[in-house]
């Protein structure tokens, strides 16, 4: 398993980790529960008698919020986890974390949109299918000058700032199929699925949590499909079901990171057996040096977008801003 989810890292560290580098300044509440689940010896022995991947301080926070927890006080939070372990654990293996944020799709749409159309779209870790829609939103783009440009007409709208010559489409793209694979995909028709997406939203992000309910609201009429699968494994299968008059495209953003460098290069030789059989384009959105070789900018926790390994942008984790590279540049 990957490092990045601090799988070889002893707990406490994965969880003061997590606070001053991914929760600080975003969410104070969870900065200041996973601090303390950092301090806390029976927590954190607790903890350690779940699979090391289980012990993810993601999974316990949106566990104990799917469970009706409080996070607004660490004592009440600590309480709560000791009186309900055995619910709270038992959340925990079940339910991995699934996070499925439409908003980045803000920075998939300039890709996609350049492509030769019509496409068919192959999402690997699709979770609910949100990201399967790029064409099903409404995009609002806001420059560094506080222009706007809007594109598409749905009701589910998804905001952006950006800077650099991003190639912003006049349209949204022609979608002539679309797939997800996921290992365990969630249903936006049933409701504790629904919570559970809820649930690993991080406290404070409301912009978040109301367009997690506008996207499931929309969506959940005509869900994308979303089949179960392994990326690893059941990608040729899959693409099998693609027009072959469309461009097909195999994405994914926030996957690879869970996997190890055996499943990742098993996910790649697919990639590779696909393209024995037809063009195939790879777009990765994903933290730098997961699926493309390229340094952070500095202090940031960004992902890169990248088509066919070329990087083309920096894209937040979750989609609020798209910085596009100024290839004229080099
Ligand atoms: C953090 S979520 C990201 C979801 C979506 N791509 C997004 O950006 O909103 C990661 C997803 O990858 C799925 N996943 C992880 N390993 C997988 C595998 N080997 N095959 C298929 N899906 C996998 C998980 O089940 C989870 O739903």
């Amino acid at each position: 398993m990957a490092d990045w989810i601090g799988v070889g890292t002893p707990t406490a560290d994965r969880y003061r980790e997590m606070a001053e580098r991914d929760f600080r300044g975003v969410s104070p509440l969870y900065e200041h529960i996973a601090l303390g689940v950092a301090a806390d010896a029976d927590l954190l022995r607790r903890l350690d008698s779940l699979p090391p991947v289980k012990r993810q301080p993601n999974l316990l926070l949106a566990s104990v919020r799917f469970r009706g927890g409080p996070v607004d006080s660490y004592e009440d939070f600590a309480e709560f986890v000791r009186d309900r372990w055995q619910d709270v654990a038992a959340t925990m293996l079940a339910r991995r974390t699934q996070t499925n944020e439409p908003r980045r799709c803000t920075a998939l749409l300039p890709a996609l949109a350049a492509l030769p159309q019509p496409l068919a779209l192959l999402e690997v870790g699709a979770s609910a299918g949100l990201c399967l829609c790029p064409d099903r939103m409404r995009y609002r783009y806001v420059d560094e000058a506080g222009a706007e440009r809007v594109i598409g007409d749905a009701p589910v709208e998804v905001t952006c700032r950006v800077t650099g010559p991003v190639p912003l489409p006049a349209r949204v793209p022609d979608v002539a199929w679309r797939r997800g694979i996921d290992l365990h995909p969630l249903d936006l028709g049933a409701e504790d699925d629904v919570r559970w997406l809820e649930s690993l939203i991080w406290p404070g992000q409301d912009d978040r949590v109301a367009l997690l309910s506008g996207a499931v609201s929309f969506f959940a009429a005509d869900p994308p499909p979303v089949v179960a699968g392994d990326l690893t494994r059941d990608l040729v299968a899959v693409a099998g079901g693609a027009p072959e008059d469309a461009t097909l495209v195999v994405y994914h953003s926030a996957v690879l990171a869970y996997l190890d460098e055996t499943d990742r290069g098993r996910f790649r030789d697919q990639l590779a057996e696909l393209r024995r059989r037809r063009t195939v384009v790879w777009l990765s959105n994903e933290a730098p040096g997961v699926a493309v070789d390229i340094a952070a900018p500095d202090g940031s926790r960004s992902f890169v977008l990248a088509q066919d390994s070329v990087p083309l942008a920096f894209a937040s984790g979750h989609g609020d801003w798209l910085q596009w590279f100024d290839f004229s540049l080099r």
